[in-house]
């Protein structure tokens, strides 16, 4: 028996052989689809990743309504004015993140980390509401302190919302999880990772925590003792001692002044008002100022603190 011109005897074979190809082929095709699927499973994805209650999926569109990419980069992508973002989660982590985002004044203290730390949702995510700790577990953010806190920064004053800067930090922790296979590369412009093997971490610690000790109570003087407290604590990343506004109202000419609140209302800003501002500033919004992003003192300031920063404040003249 031949495969002879117009022999129909060998094309069965053939096709079967085709045929059997074809399903080799089609399985190996079907085999190696779901194992790239598989792979993918334990990739973070912006609905998966969250800070608090806010998704990073949020985040990315605050990212993008504030156009931070016109100056930052994020995964290669963007512009070059500010540092790349990327990773920006896990070196600093939320709490720095927290008292950066609002604060137009100023790179964050020892005190303005500190303060976010008492907020429950810094608490969850860091697992930790000591600075010590936290400055271990980001000791880039240790570091930002000590070369650069309560320095001015070039970042532009933003006027993010508490649930805005949440989303933020979602959003980060999301591009600080991604596989993004080594990019961005080890940044050498900044100068600071460079710095930071340099110092092994714990050396830079070191030197970053004289800042997070006691000020010498001056109690002779309270006023001064109140300056002193609001360069400790962060407020003025956020408050000027003029009557200028930064993230929230000026302090200059405060004292006795009446306050507009976002109610509506008016108020007389007596010691009693000073004090509630100070330890729970949401009991009374000023009109035209976001509510929740200053953080409540409560836990941190005791009652003479309290009290001698009311002194400081009645020392502050509008300019
Ligand atoms: C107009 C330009 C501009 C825009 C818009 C901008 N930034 Fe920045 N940002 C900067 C610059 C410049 C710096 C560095 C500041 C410095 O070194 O003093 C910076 C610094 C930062 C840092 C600190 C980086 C570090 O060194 O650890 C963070 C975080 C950050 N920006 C986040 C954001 C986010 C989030 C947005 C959008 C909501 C944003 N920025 C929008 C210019 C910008
Ligand atoms: C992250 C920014 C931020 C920090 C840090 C901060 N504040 Fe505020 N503060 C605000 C904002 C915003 C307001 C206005 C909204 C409100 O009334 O809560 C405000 C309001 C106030 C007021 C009322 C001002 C007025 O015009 O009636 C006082 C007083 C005050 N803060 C004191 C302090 C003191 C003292 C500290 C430090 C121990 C501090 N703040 C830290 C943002 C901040």
């Amino acid at each position: 028996m031949s495969c002879g011109v117009g022999g129909s005897s060998c094309e069965t074979p053939r096709r079967r052989g085709a045929l059997v190809m074809l399903a080799v082929m089609t399985a190996i095709f079907i085999a190696l689809s779901i194992f790239s699927f598989m792979k993918s499973r334990g990739q973070a994805t912006p609905y998966t990743i969250t800070y608090g209650k806010y998704t990073a999926n949020e985040g990315k569109r605050v990212f993008q309504a504030y156009n931070c990419m016109g100056c930052h980069t994020m995964v290669g992508n963007g512009a070059y004015l500010g540092p790349d973002l990327t990773g920006e989660y896990k070196r600093v982590g939320p709490a720095w993140l927290a008292a950066f985002l609002p604060s137009a004044g100023g790179w964050p203290t020892t005190g303005a980390v500190r303060a976010q730390l008492l907020d429950p949702d810094q608490r969850a995510d860091t697992g930790t509401d000591s600075i010590d700790a936290y400055l271990k577990k980001f000791p880039v953010a240790a570091v930002q302190i000590e070369r650069r806190g309560g320095k001015t920064t070039m970042m532009p004053n933003l006027p993010l919302s508490k649930d805005e800067i949440g989303q933020l930090i979602a959003y980060l922790k999301y591009t600080s999880a991604m596989n993004t296979e080594g990019w961005p590369p080890k940044v050498e412009v900044q100068g600071l990772d460079h710095r930071l093997q340099l110092a092994h971490g714990s050396a830079a610690l070191a030197a970053a925590a004289p800042a997070a000790a006691a000020p010498e109570p001056t109690k002779v003087d309270p006023a001064a003792y109140g300056a002193q407290l609001v360069k400790d604590n962060g407020c003025l990343a956020c408050h000027a001692t003029d009557d200028k506004r930064l993230v929230g109202p000026g302090w200059g000419g405060l004292y006795n002044s009446k306050v507009s609140l976002a109610d509506g209302s008016t108020v007389s800003a007596d010691d009693a008002y000073l004090r509630e501002s100070i330890l729970h500033p949401n009991a009374k919004i000023v009109a035209g100022y976001p509510a929740s992003v200053m953080p409540a003192y409560g836990t941190l300031l005791k009652e003479d603190d309290v009290n001698a920063i009311v002194a400081y404040l009645h020392t502050l003249e509008k300019q």
